[in-house]
């Protein structure tokens, strides 16, 4: 099986997990120096501002970079020609059926990854012809399924599935959980709230602060109407969970779509706080590269020591 990092065009086999309004091209950019895939997403672009973003990330970076688009966005057909302009080499799917846009990257010559919440949407995604899965676990920061299942228990059974090589994200953010990714069979890893606490994210200060406090069980699951979010339980999300169910739906999807401000303006009780699990276990902000340097390195040696 082609290993991963072979297949990204990457040093390491990480990939940066888009993350809407906060993959700015130079933390995008600083993944790829660093040896990872740094990854744009299109959440709330046109392709015009795809463009841009391509732009953005090639004025920091000549390393190789993937884009991830919406499976069920009806622009991403249209972000694959600027694609294939561009001599973007990796895509990632997510948030619907990849069996569309797999066949146009395929016919592209574009790698293409989808995410994946089970392992029968994994057989579907590799039916549907993509070069390899991510298994997102629940422990994810942003959207997820209903039911999602921790990584710890879809990773193996995704593995046992599929015969593509299977990426792991959800809680990996450390040599340990980049170790344990390896020991249930993936071949590399995805990685979304390790890298907010980068230098390079431009998240608000207060934010990062948020992020680093809090505690375990600090962050809970919301229901957003096309499946639920990962965030911080702060007072807006505890409010949130205390209103009847059908309103809660509403409420919290309207307080979704007012996320990216909140990374922006810091109020970190008054808006939503996407974040994954792992979020209280970083101890501190790095340099995107050190992170993944340092990741892969401790990795690497756990599993020689096991
Ligand atoms: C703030 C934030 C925004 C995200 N936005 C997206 C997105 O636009 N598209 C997507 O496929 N995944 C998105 N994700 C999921 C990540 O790509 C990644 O799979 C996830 O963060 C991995 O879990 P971790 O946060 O525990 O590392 C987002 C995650 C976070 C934390």
């Amino acid at each position: 099986m082609e290993s991963v990092a072979h297949l990204l065009g990457t040093e390491y086999p990480v990939i940066m997990g888009a993350m809407g309004s906060i993959s700015n091209p130079e933390l995008v950019a600083a993944v790829c120096e660093g040896g990872g895939l740094g990854q744009l997403a299109t959440v709330g672009l046109d392709v015009e501002g795809l463009r841009r973003a391509i732009a953005g990330v090639r004025e920091l970076t000549a390393r190789p970079f993937g884009v991830n688009l919406v499976a069920r966005n009806p622009l991403s057909p249209a972000m694959v020609e600027i694609l294939v302009e561009e001599s973007i080499a990796v895509v990632t799917t997510s948030a619907g059926s990849p069996t569309a846009l797999s066949s146009l990257l395929r016919d592209a010559g574009i790698k293409a990854f989808h995410v994946v919440p089970s392992p029968s949407l994994a057989l579907k995604a590799v039916q549907a012809g993509v070069d390899g899965v991510v298994a997102e676990g629940g422990e994810s920061g942003g959207v997820q399924a209903a039911r999602a299942v921790s990584t710890l228990t879809l990773v193996p059974h995704v593995v046992e599935t599929v015969d593509v090589p299977v990426v792991a994200a959800g809680g990996i953010h450390d040599g340990r959980s980049y170790a344990a990714a390896f020991a249930m069979g993936a071949r590399g890893v995805q990685i979304g709230t390790r890298l907010m606490l980068s230098e390079e994210c431009r998240i608000h200060p207060d934010v990062k602060r948020a992020l680093l406090e809090a505690q375990p069980g600090g962050t809970t699951v919301l229901p957003v109407g096309m499946g639920c979010v990962r965030v911080l339980a702060n007072d807006l999300a505890r409010s949130l969970e205390a209103l009847p169910a059908e309103e809660r739906i509403s409420r919290c999807g309207e307080a979704w779509m007012r996320a990216p401000a909140t990374f922006q303006d810091g109020d970190v009780n008054a808006g939503l706080v996407i974040a994954g699990e792992c979020a209280g276990a970083i101890r501190e902000i790095l340099p995107a590269g050190e992170i993944i340097r340092r990741m892969v390195e401790d990795g690497e040696a756990i599993l020689r020591g096991l």
